[in-house]
């Protein structure tokens, strides 16, 4: 009687089949035998959690001294300052002429950004003062003090502020766009035509 040895290719067959069932694993929260898995699974580090690989020890740095947003140049007159006040004023140009379009644009923002302190007509009657909420007369814009400044000069006052500081800045809140169209509608007199 021949004798019923297993032929090589069962067992292969029969290794692969253990093998195969072997590598199951219960837990499904191991991922297996990986080659170089440092780099196949990189740490995800919370973004404001410290780093080891940092002197200061923080993720998320801060960009390069001297980093600008693309597409915006830095404001380039200081705050608090009469004179840089003024060299606003004789060197920013008011890139608009005052049309309807561009008017009403100023008066929408003026009323959102300056009427509550300035008032409406720019009286310096605003809601923020006559309620005591706000303790300083905020200054008229009708008057010649005001409409003879040049228009760098009212720019510079919305985007730092005023000198003495009790104006904050506005710079950080309205476009550079809407702030000369603010101009636009106070050099106008607060008419939208
Ligand atoms: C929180 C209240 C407040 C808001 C908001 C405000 N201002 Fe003023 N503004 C003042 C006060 C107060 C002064 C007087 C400040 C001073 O003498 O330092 C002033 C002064 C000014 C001056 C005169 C600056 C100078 O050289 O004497 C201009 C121009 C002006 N504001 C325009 C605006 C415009 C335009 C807006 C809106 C973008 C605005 N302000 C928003 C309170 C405000």
């Amino acid at each position: 009687m021949k004798k019923q040895y297993l032929s090589i290719s069962k067992l292969l067959t029969i290794a692969a089949v253990l093998i195969l069932l072997a590598s199951c694993n219960r837990d499904n929260n191991y991922t297996g035998h990986a080659y170089f898995p440092d780099m196949a699974y990189s740490n995800a580090f919370e973004t404001y959690a410290s780093s080891p690989n940092f002197s200061d020890s923080v993720r998320m740095l801060l960009p390069v001294n001297g980093t600008i947003p693309r597409g915006k140049i830095p404001y380039q007159y200081a705050a608090k300052s009469f004179d840089e006040q003024q060299r606003a004023g004789r060197e920013l140009v008011n890139p608009y002429q005052p049309s309807k379009e561009i008017l009403e644009r100023g008066q929408a923002e003026f009323n959102i950004y300056c009427a509550m302190c300035h008032g409406e007509q720019g009286m310096g009657d605003g809601h923020l003062f006559k309620s005591g909420l706000f303790p300083v007369q905020p200054t008229s814009l009708r008057t010649n003090y005001v409409q003879d400044k040049p228009d760098g000069e009212i720019f510079h006052v919305i985007t730092q502020g005023s000198i003495s500081g009790l104006m904050g800045s506005h710079g950080n809140q309205i476009s550079e766009d809407d702030r000369w169209k603010i101009v636009t509608y106070v050099k106008n007199g607060f008419k939208v035509n």
